[in-house]
């Protein structure tokens, strides 16, 4: 089972902020989540910044390249590597996507939805076991951001992820801008697919901000959290219960400094709501955001 426990808000660790965090010495982030394929290559500068981050800060692992949800058998070589890599850091734990890339001929660097059928709900619970009985502990499992609708579903996203998570008794990782881009772009409420997350099962939440392309918003990480998004987080964390959140930005990275305001906004929310507080935070985000 996956062990260890995170308090608070953290942020993606991203190499041009490395060495910044090095220098730095003592911060006031919690922990950080290793995009863990930019980390893989055996041996050099990047490997040696990595384990000296992990001596100072706890690490999550999150990957985009297994194809959980794939018909080509899992590499487990790939997960090996990770394996291994996790236990040299400490890692606390391991998340992957509810998508797959490709097949057999044609791979794609992308996080593809699948159909939320009850085949698949067993096809991906049974990868998920395999994965958890490799890595010897229970992993995250997280939703993606999708485009298109498809006419085979025979249940909601929300149900589909249930379901899974149920199948293969594992963790979610909630992906709050993933829920926020689907729900926009399928014209559906967000709040049912919110409702259905069984909360027991949420480790960790992802944060971040998509690109509005006029007729429908991509996942792209290139931008703050949208304001919509923060309320449906506050909203989610009042009612549950602080849990361990992260802001996940990608591309056209800011200055540590932004990307630690962001931060700072996502650690007030979870403060509050520790507290019982009824300052609403999201004000806060839309000076910042
Ligand atoms: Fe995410």
């Amino acid at each position: 089972m996956a062990e260890g426990s995170l308090v608070g808000a953290g942020i993606g660790l991203r190499l041009p902020h490395v060495q910044e965090i090095l220098a730095a010495g003592d911060t006031d982030i919690p922990w950080f989540e290793v995009l863990v394929d930019n980390w893989l290559v055996e041996g050099g500068l990047n490997k040696k910044m990595l384990l000296a981050i992990s001596e100072r800060y706890p690490l999550v692992f999150h990957s985009v390249g297994l194809s959980l949800g794939g018909l080509t058998p899992l590499d487990f070589n790939y997960l090996k590597q990770i394996k291994a890599l996790k236990k040299e850091t400490g890692a606390l734990w391991y998340s992957e996507h509810a998508s797959f890339s490709g097949n057999a001929e044609l791979k794609v660097p992308d996080l593809l939805p699948l159909p939320y059928t009850q085949e698949a709900v067993t096809h991906l619970s049974q990868r998920i076991s395999q994965v958890q009985e490799f890595m010897g502990e229970r992993m995250l499992l997280e939703n993606v951001s999708t485009y298109l609708s498809c006419q085979f579903n025979e249940m909601t996203e929300g149900e589909f992820i249930a379901a899974v998570a149920q199948e293969a008794d594992c963790y979610l990782l909630l992906d709050i801008n993933n829920a926020h881009v689907t729900a926009h772009n399928l014209e559906q409420d967000i709040q049912a697919f919110m409702n259905s997350i069984p909360v027991e099962r949420v480790k960790q939440i992802h944060l971040a901000g998509f690109h509005d392309k006029g007729d429908f918003l991509l996942d792209a990480h290139n931008h703050p959290v949208d304001k919509q998004v923060w309320q449906v987080f506050e909203h989610f964390i009042r009612r549950n219960g602080a849990i361990p959140s992260m802001i996940e930005w990608d591309s056209d990275l800011p200055p540590l400094e932004r990307l630690l305001q962001e931060r700072k906004i996502a650690a007030d929310i979870l403060t509050s709501a520790t507290m019982g507080a009824h300052t609403p935070s999201v004000s806060r985000a839309l000076v910042c955001g």
